[in-house]
Formats: structure tokens, C-alpha cells, sequence
């Protein structure tokens, strides 16, 4: 008899756990890539731009939205929304997804790295 409550917060402890499943995008995670490898030319605060536009808030903006940003021509074009699933494709290829884009980067070809890169841009509002 003496051992059923243990049985039982175990068990709750376990339910509790399954709330966050293995896959689930990982946004610190996200933010150490960032950190790496976009922070030199983004920042993540508001009005302030690198070589490339400011990110923040970037979730679900219509590309080119920074009014004193000098985009590309392509960019500026690009009317798809930044959508995770816009921004996983283009990440993925910057220069293949948006032809002619300014930004010089390869992209990230890992998809969870992606997935954690977005996770961690939709923190910033
Ligand atoms: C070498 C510099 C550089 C690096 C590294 C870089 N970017 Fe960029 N990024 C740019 C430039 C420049 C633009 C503007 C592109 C254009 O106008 O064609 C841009 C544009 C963007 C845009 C579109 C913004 C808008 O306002 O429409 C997103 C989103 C973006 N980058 C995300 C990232 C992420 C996430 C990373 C890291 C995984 C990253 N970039 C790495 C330079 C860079």
C-alpha cells in the first residue's frame, strides 16, 4: 500500500512530460544558430539595420518591409508572405528560393536547424 503514491506521481510526472514531444522546434537552440550564423548581418531589434534588415517581428511580414532598408529588386518582388513554411524554403537556399537576392549566405541545409531558427525568430515581438 505504502508505495501506490509514488506509483501515481510517476505517472503524472510521465503525462506531464508527453506535452512536449522530441521534435518539438527548439528555440534556444534556434538562438545559438542565430547567434552563429545570421547575427553578423541581422540584428533582432527593432530600426536597426546591418547588412541585412533588421529581423525582428519578421514572422508572417511581407518581405522588403523595412522602409529604409535597400532591398533587391528581387526581394522587393517576393510578395509571399514570411510564413515558417516561406522561411524554411528560403533558408534552405536564400539564392535559389528569392533569384538574385542580396544576402550571401548558403543557407541552412539541416531542416531541424531550420525549424529551431524559426522557432526562435517567432520569440521576436
Ligand atoms: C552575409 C550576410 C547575411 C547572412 C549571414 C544572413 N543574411 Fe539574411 N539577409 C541579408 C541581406 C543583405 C538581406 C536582404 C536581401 C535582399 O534584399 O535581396 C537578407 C534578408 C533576409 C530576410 C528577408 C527580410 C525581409 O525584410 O524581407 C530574412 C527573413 C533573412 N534574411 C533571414 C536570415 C537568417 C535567419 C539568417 C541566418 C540563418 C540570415 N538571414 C543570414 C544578409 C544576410
Amino acid at each position: 500500500m505504502t508505495g501506490r503514491p509514488i506509483v501515481l506521481m510517476l505517472a503524472l510526472a510521465a503525462s506531464s512530460l508527453t506535452l512536449t514531444p522530441a521534435s518539438a522546434a527548439d528555440s534556444a537552440a534556434g538562438k545559438a544558430i542565430f547567434e552563429r550564423t545570421c547575427e553578423n548581418c541581422h540584428a533582432v531589434v527593432i530600426g536597426v539595420n546591418k547588412v541585412g534588415p533588421s529581423l525582428w517581428n519578421v514572422l508572417d511580414r511581407k518581405p522588403a518591409a523595412i522602409p529604409d532598408f535597400a532591398y533587391s529588386d528581387a526581394m522587393k518582388a517576393n510578395k509571399q508572405p514570411w510564413t515558417s513554411t516561406a522561411l524554411d524554403t528560403y533558408l534552405a537556399d536564400p539564392r535559389g528560393d528569392v533569384h538574385g537576392v542580396k544576402m550571401f549566405f548558403k543557407g541552412l541545409p539541416n531542416a531541424a536547424d531550420r525549424a529551431n531558427v524559426i522557432a526562435y525568430l517567432q520569440t521576436l515581438k
